[in-house]
């Protein structure tokens, strides 16, 4: 050991003896002080790298590696080990996959995950374990409601933001009666509390709901139904490759100029190259648009198409906002992940100079956000306006803070 990582490691331990003294909260305690006595910051990955968010998964770990290599390639000062495992978007392997990470690979951090069903068994270990969690994507509510907890922050959004802000823009246009269609899990569930709230406070009504198990892709019978119905506007949630084969279907069905439809923005976040015109005239609520016209946004996007040789999307930005979050929490620490109380005071009131505008941390640990209403037009999410000024999630129930 140099000497270097000798100071450290002494700092490791002082701080951490002032950690447990002052912890005051299950999360806070002491599960992580075996963990801290490496030189080196281990971060483990839980996301989809395979099946229908696989993509979703790469563009979140892309971004998180792009954030920290902006700084430097450490966190507070240390050397970082990457570990991986793929959770296959399989909720029943939720807590087993977790414990890889966190029992058997000993992260310091657990960054994960996509699938809102996988995430309630990651929250399991992370309230079990009191591991630094950081959500990059999935927006299940209690996360960050009645379960929220000390250790885990999300850097995305909750399922019912985007369609909180739905509503409105489609009563302005008139479109006063709507089916809504989804796949029948909690992302899909909770995507309809949003829009059912806004959509009924601004006059609309729905007419019907429809689902089908995630990650069917079999819509014909429920594209049929919806003919039939002839509703004034289709809203939905779907996402990843699910999403462009509805796209792609609801145009092949003959409804795309009948019948508009709108959505929550993941609906054509990083499909729209593979649905092509199909998703021509889509309408949708996100925190992101590709084509937001801010400086930092550009920089973002030059960069990571340089990096990556791909475009980013809204899951790259959430990985990059992950990644940065990360950076100042440790930096405020000086490396020491053991010093909860100072780490999670600096993450609370980190302000992330994100690519989608700056946001702030609820006092649930969920980003407060602008939504935008987008458009696609020729392949793009072109911004139309804001839809929703600093939105936060309610945070009910939730006792931090
Ligand atoms: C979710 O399961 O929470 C989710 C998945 C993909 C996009 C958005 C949300």
């Amino acid at each position: 050991m140099n000497a270097q990582a000798r100071r450290l490691s002494r700092r490791l331990l002082l701080s951490r003896s002032a950690a447990v003294v002052g912890a005051s909260s299950a999360g806070l305690l002491l599960p992580e002080i075996v963990r801290a006595q490496g030189s080196r910051i281990k971060v483990g990955f839980m996301l989809p790298y395979t099946g229908t968010y696989a993509q979703l998964g790469v563009a979140i770990e892309n971004g998180v590696r792009m954030a920290i290599a902006e700084k430097g390639g450490k966190l507070g000062g240390r050397e970082i080990e990457w570990v991986k495992v793929d959770d296959e978007s399989e909720p029943s392997k939720g807590v087993e996959n977790a414990n890889k990470l966190v029992q058997r690979d000993k992260v310091d951090v657990l960054i994960g995950t996509v699938h809102s069903g996988v995430q309630m068994g990651i929250h399991k270990v992370a309230r079990d374990s009191g591991v630094l969690t950081i959500v990059p994507n999935a927006g299940v509510l209690p996360v960050t409601r009645a379960l929220c907890a000390p250790n885990v922050f999300r850097t995305s959004f909750t399922n019912s933001q985007p369609t909180l802000a739905l509503g409105k823009p489609m009563m302005e246009r008139g479109l006063k009666k709507a089916v809504w269609i989804s796949w029948k899990y909690a992302a899909g569930d909770d995507a309809l509390e949003g829009f059912k709230e806004s959509y009924t406070k601004a006059g609309g009504t729905i007419v019907k709901e429809l689902g089908l198990p995630f990650p069917n892709v079999e819509f014909q019978a429920l594209l049929t139904e919806i003919a039939a119905l002839k509703p004034d506007a289709v809203a939905c949630f779907f996402a990843g490759a699910g999403a462009a084969k509805f796209m792609k279907d609801y145009a092949a069905a003959g409804l795309k100029d009948k019948i508009p439809l709108w959505g929550s923005g993941f609906l054509t976040e990083g499909v729209l190259e593979a649905v092509g015109p199909a998703a021509d005239g889509v309408m949708t609520t996100l925190h992101y648009a590709d084509s937001l016209d801010t400086p930092r946004n550009k920089q973002f996007r030059t960069a990571y198409a340089k990096e990556f040789k791909m475009q980013p999307d809204v899951y790259a930005v959430q990985g990059y906002d992950s990644g940065q979050l990360l950076v100042q929490g440790l930096a405020a620490v000086g490396g020491d992940i053991g010093n909860k109380v100072a780490l999670y005071k600096a993450m609370e009131s980190a302000a992330i100079d994100s690519p989608r505008g700056k946001w702030t941390m609820s006092k649930a640990h969920n980003p407060i956000q602008d939504m935008y209403l987008r458009v696609v037009e020729k392949g793009d999410n072109k911004v139309i306006g804001v839809a929703a000024k600093a939105l936060a999630d309610s945070g009910a129930g939730c006792k931090l803070g």
